[in-house]
């Protein structure tokens, strides 16, 4: 069992610079669990803390059921890969996967046969006489992640483990971490800045921004239900667009209005934005419900800037009074550069926030 236990974890780096606040979560064991955030949210200082390599300055690190704030990282029975790889240039692949073995005096013939079973998995096995130069970058992500994998951890971490490749082989590779998780059935915590490998790749999403939690949760609670607008723009491409509403309460009815669009919201709406007080909101819309000539209980009016055909679709910029949002369709251009067309939404694609967009007003 490799559960990993956060209870208010933080980090005050010197200086006084706290970078993770209070980060609480249980992890499940053999979860692919994805924290992600902008840079500097707090995401490497997080991994770090759970590897060992930094050191926890509040709150408690539970690995099973053991408390390890204390415990070195080499009894953790953690693996970690990094962006940059960190192989020993000096060693050849076999030597760079069989190292943590050779360290804790495995057999020559289990470590021999370890290393092989790793590499066939990952498909190096051609490579193991080779030095990380004699590499390419792809080959050196594949070798870090041999390495991790001959030691059989309870949990891998991973820091941004694709940034380095370009992006025809982060696609690639993004794939086989998944099928690579299938297959060895441990605990993953990874880090990303990429909403799309986050999506893609994870059971549960961890939304951090200046280290604090924003939201955990499925993809696709966080796609449909973002607890703010930070999240709401963040999980999503292309992002979600934002407009601000004045709110106009008449009788049980709630009106919003803006340069471009006046709509009456349904009672269950009404009610949510009513309790909430505010005199101006902020509302999101998914691109994808923002379509040229589409009806719905939301009516906006827009000029089309940019027209962006992709093929399959295409990707409309409008200009609602002065906000720049973006709609998307399918087929080809639906209108030319210049018009002025309608787009309906249906209440189900708003999603409502305060004013500061720090809380979501609908369920
Ligand atoms: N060794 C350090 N000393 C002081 N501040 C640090 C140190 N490492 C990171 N920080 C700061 O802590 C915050 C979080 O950093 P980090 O965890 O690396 O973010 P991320 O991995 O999400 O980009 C940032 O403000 C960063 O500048
Ligand atoms: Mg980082």
């Amino acid at each position: 069992m490799a559960q990993v236990r956060l209870d208010k974890v933080t980090k005050i780096y010197d200086g006084n610079v706290l970078a993770v606040d209070e980060f609480t979560l249980d992890i499940q064991d053999k979860e692919f669990l994805v924290l992600v955030g902008p840079s500097g949210c707090g995401k490497s200082t997080t991994l770090r803390m759970i590897a060992g390599l930094e050191e926890i300055s509040g709150g408690d690190l539970y690995i099973g059921d053991r408390r390890v704030n204390d415990v070195a990282p080499k009894d953790r029975d953690i693996a970690m890969v990094f962006q940059n790889y960190a192989l020993y240039p000096h060693m050849s692949v076999f030597d760079n996967m069989s190292f943590a073995l050779r360290l804790r005096r495995v057999s020559k013939a289990e470590i021999k046969k370890q290393v092989e079973s790793a590499a066939d998995i990952l498909g190096i096995h051609e490579l193991l006489q080779r030095k990380p130069r004699q590499l390419s970058g792809g080959q050196r992500q594949r070798v870090a992640m041999g390495r991790a994998i001959v030691r059989d951890p309870k949990v891998f971490l991973f820091d941004e483990p694709l940034s380095n490749l370009d992006a025809k082989l982060r696609v690639q590779m993004r794939v086989e971490l998944g099928r690579l998780h299938a297959r060895l059935e441990t605990t993953v915590i990874y880090v990303t800045h990429d909403q799309v490998e986050a999506m893609t790749l994870a059971d549960r999403i961890v939304v951090m921004k200046d280290g604090v939690v924003q939201q955990v949760g499925t993809p696709m609670d966080l796609f449909h239900t973002p607890t703010n607008a930070f999240v709401g723009g963040f999980i999503g491409s292309p992002s979600m667009n934002f407009l601000t509403a004045d709110v106009k309460s008449e009788g049980d009815q709630i009106t919003l209005t803006g340069n471009g669009f006046k709509f009456i919201l349904d009672d269950e709406r009404s009610a949510a934005v009513r309790t909430s007080g505010d005199s101006q909101i902020q509302f999101g819309l998914r691109p994808l419900h923002v379509v040229p000539g589409e009806p719905g209980q939301a009516q906006f009016s827009a000029r089309v800037d940019v027209i962006e055909p992709m093929g399959v679709e295409a990707f409309y910029h409008f200009n609602v009074g002065d906000a720049a949002v973006v709609g998307r369709a399918e087929g080809g251009a639906r209108c030319k550069v210049g018009d002025t067309v309608q787009f309906g939404v249906d209440y189900d694609g708003l999603h409502l926030f305060s004013a500061d967009g720090t809380k979501r007003l609908n369920a």
